[in-house]
């Protein structure tokens, strides 16, 4: 697509991305959580309102407001982002999850503030499981050529890593960063590479996230249903 021009090619097509990261809430005043900003999440749903869809954006703990023309449900938890996922993905033409989830909630939540006592050591945090979201909506597909990718900051060996996620979740496209000194937490830029379940490779320079979000439409178009 040329600058400016923007095809209407994801009109009535219904597309679901989720941003932002998930807090595990320990007391009234603490949780869990992690560095996702929600920015990457937040450019796949302009640019998917640019391109004509319509969009529902689930939000955890991002604080930035509304995206124009999204429909945007909030959520705290990494329960709440399922339920919310699972929900608009019933009749949703393609799914993007760009949430970073938590892979573990403490087991209990107490219900007034944890104290410290003088002399006493800090008692261990117990930890669950979360709910995997996007292997579960990959092995359940609402509709036969709903579209399913999902997000992985990787270290080391980033493509290996990357293949063997994208098998292991199930999804169509992953899109793969790598972590590590200025890249991708809270940034306004982003590398990748997009993989895709059908071997396919497609590497994003580091530019705005913005192109990033519009390579990731590119690649689900011709892949819905
Ligand atoms: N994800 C999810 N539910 C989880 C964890 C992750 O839906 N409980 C999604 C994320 O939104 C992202 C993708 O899965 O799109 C990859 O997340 P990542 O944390 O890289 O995957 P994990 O399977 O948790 O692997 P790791 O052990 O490397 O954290
Ligand atoms: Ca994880």
């Amino acid at each position: 697509l040329a600058r400016g021009v923007t095809e209407p090619d994801l009109a009535g097509k219904h597309v679901v991305i989720s941003a932002g990261g998930t807090r595990e809430p320990l007391d009234p005043v603490r949780y869990l959580g992690n560095r996702s900003s929600g920015k990457q999440g937040y450019a796949l749903a302009r640019t998917a309102v640019a391109r004509g869809a319509r969009v529902t954006l689930i939000e955890a703990n991002t604080g930035f407001a509304d995206p124009a023309g999204a429909d945007v449900v909030h959520v705290g938890t990494a329960v709440q982002l399922r339920e919310a996922v699972l929900k608009a993905a019933a009749d949703a033409d393609a799914v993007v999850m760009a949430a970073a989830v938590a892979d573990f909630r403490p087991e209990s939540y107490a219900t007034g503030k944890i104290k410290k006592k003088d002399g006493q050591e800090p008692a261990p945090v117990a930890l669950v499981r979360n709910p995997d979201i996007l292997a579960e909506i990959s092995a359940e597909r609402a509709g036969p050529g709903q579209v399913v990718v999902g997000f992985a900051a990787e270290t080391d060996d980033v493509l290996a890593n990357g293949r063997e996620k994208l098998r292991r979740k199930g999804c169509d496209l992953l899109v793969v960063n790598e972590v590590g000194e200025r890249k991708t937490f809270g940034s306004e830029e982003n590398e990748a590479v997009v993989l895709a379940a059908d071997g396919g490779e497609t590497p994003v320079p580091y530019g705005p996230k913005e192109a990033l979000a519009d390579t990731v439409w590119d690649l689900v178009v011709p892949r819905l249903g």
